[in-house]
């Protein structure tokens, strides 16, 4: 078969990796890729929003099957670009419709779907700048801190939590005014929720899923979840605290509801889910979905999945996933995330990278990197991932450590504490 991947970041190179291993790949085609995709596949210079050309290159390279890494393109409506369209409409795209990518694309509508289907999560006002009374009302019988999101994408920088009740109110009317354009102009008021965060990811044709293997990761630039956020410093799976217990009622309270949901609601979902959940004294919660897997989780989650993902997304296009095999590998994945020093503020790119050749029993997935005059360099904030297997936790540390340590550029940077809070 021959598969279009498309993305550019880290999450991507895993997901290429894995779809690369299938026996039933022939081609692997990655828009547009980055210089790991080119690695383990045939990079194509189209974006991943540019439709028109996006569909001509599927028709043109007799493309099987579309697979869709990042949440930009499935919010904007690929999966109908492609599927109403006659020409395209046989060709399975991998990722929610538009109105399935909103439960993403839109906290107002993913708040709502959660209410609606008795979904565990924060309680939540939604505020425009008519409402905005309502909202300090609402704010002020909450307890602090405050958690404000803007309604639309705003690439991962949309939420805010404030220390005081001054602040809230500032902060309520700034991204009502605009802060976030026109991601802002809803604002979803939260309670707050106290708890230590994991990201389930599954699979689904609409009606069956799969349970992907759970993973945390690590947001925050300095070692102890100090600093500022990033794109993401590492992850960790499996997670110790989710057992068989707590996974039953994810599964349960959560991935069953969500998934029957979505049927009920006839909205058209044959793609991953990514459920940003919190563990509220041992009750699991939704923070957020997602409608795709997490970057750097996929990194270290495609390590552990021993089937054949062709095979599973065979499966969610024919509407036949629960006829596959899924398996994991047992062993824990850590995934070291190695970025330019200064990052997530001002950095320098362009930065020669050296030992990536001699990295042994790890495996390096590009984020941030460019090929120029004949090497590979610097090219982002966050620049590769080195994800180790380990017995145990300190095992895959070990491991990513030694890997680390063979790569270099200037400024290098990364946590040396993933997983070790678990
Ligand atoms: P989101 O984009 O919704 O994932 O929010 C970004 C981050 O803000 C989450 O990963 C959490 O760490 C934090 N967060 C969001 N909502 C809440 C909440 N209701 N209570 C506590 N923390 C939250
Ligand atoms: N790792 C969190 C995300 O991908 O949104």
């Amino acid at each position: 078969m021959k598969i279009l991947l498309l993305g550019s970041g880290g999450r991507e190179h895993a997901l290429a990796w894995k779809i690369a291993q299938s026996a039933k790949v022939e081609r692997l085609f990655i828009a547009p890729g980055n210089t790991g995709t080119a690695l383990v596949g045939e990079n194509v210079p189209i974006g991943v929003n540019d439709f028109d050309k996006l569909k001509e290159f599927v028709l043109s390279r007799h493309v099987e099957m579309v697979v869709v890494g990042p949440e930009d393109p499935l919010v904007r409506g690929i999966y109908d670009a492609f599927k109403y369209d006659p020409l395209t409409a046989d060709i399975p795209v991998i990722g929610p419709s538009k109105r399935g990518a909103a439960l993403e694309g839109s906290k107002d509508f993913a708040k709502g779907f959660m209410a609606r289907h008795g979904i565990p999560t924060a309680r939540y006002q939604t505020i425009t700048s008519q409402t905005i009374e309502e909202g300090i009302t609402f704010l002020e019988n909450l307890k602090p801190p405050y958690v404000l999101k803007a309604d639309g994408l705003c690439a991962g920088k949309g939420v805010l939590i404030l220390p005081t009740l001054d602040k809230a109110r500032k902060e309520l009317r700034e991204m009502l005014g605009g802060m976030f354009g026109k991601a802002s102009a809803s604002v979803v008021i939260e309670e707050f929720l106290s708890g230590i965060e994991c990201s389930v990811f599954v699979l689904t044709d609409g009606r069956n899923y799969k349970i992907l293997p759970e993973a945390k990761d690590y947001k925050r630039i300095g070692e102890q979840d100090t600093g500022l956020n990033t794109g993401g410093m590492g992850s960790v799976t499996p997670v110790p605290f989710a057992t068989k217990d707590w996974m039953r009622k994810v599964e349960e309270r959560i991935i069953r509801p969500t998934i029957n949901g979505l049927s009920a609601e006839h909205i058209d979902y044959k793609g991953f889910i990514f459920f940003g959940l919190i563990n509220v004294e041992g009750e699991p919660m939704v923070i957020e979905y997602n409608c795709r897997m997490g970057d750097p989780e996929t990194e270290s989650v495609m390590l552990r999945l021993k089937s054949d993902i062709v095979d599973l997304f065979e499966g969610v296009a024919e509407g036949n996933l629960d006829q596959r095999l899924i398996a994991f590998d047992e062993r824990v994945v850590i995934c070291v995330m190695l970025v330019s020093g200064g990052y997530p503020q001002v950095y320098k790119k362009g930065y020669p990278i050296s030992g990536l050749d001699n990295v042994k029993g790890s495996i390096v997935f590009h984020s941030g990197t460019a090929f120029k005059n004949g090497e590979i360099v610097s090219n982002g904030g966050r620049v590769v991932a080195v994800s180790s297997y380990g017995k145990d936790k300190n095992e895959a540390l070990r491991k990513s450590f030694e890997a680390v340590d063979q790569i270099e550029f200037i400024d290098k940077y990364y946590r040396r504490d993933i997983g070790q809070d678990l």
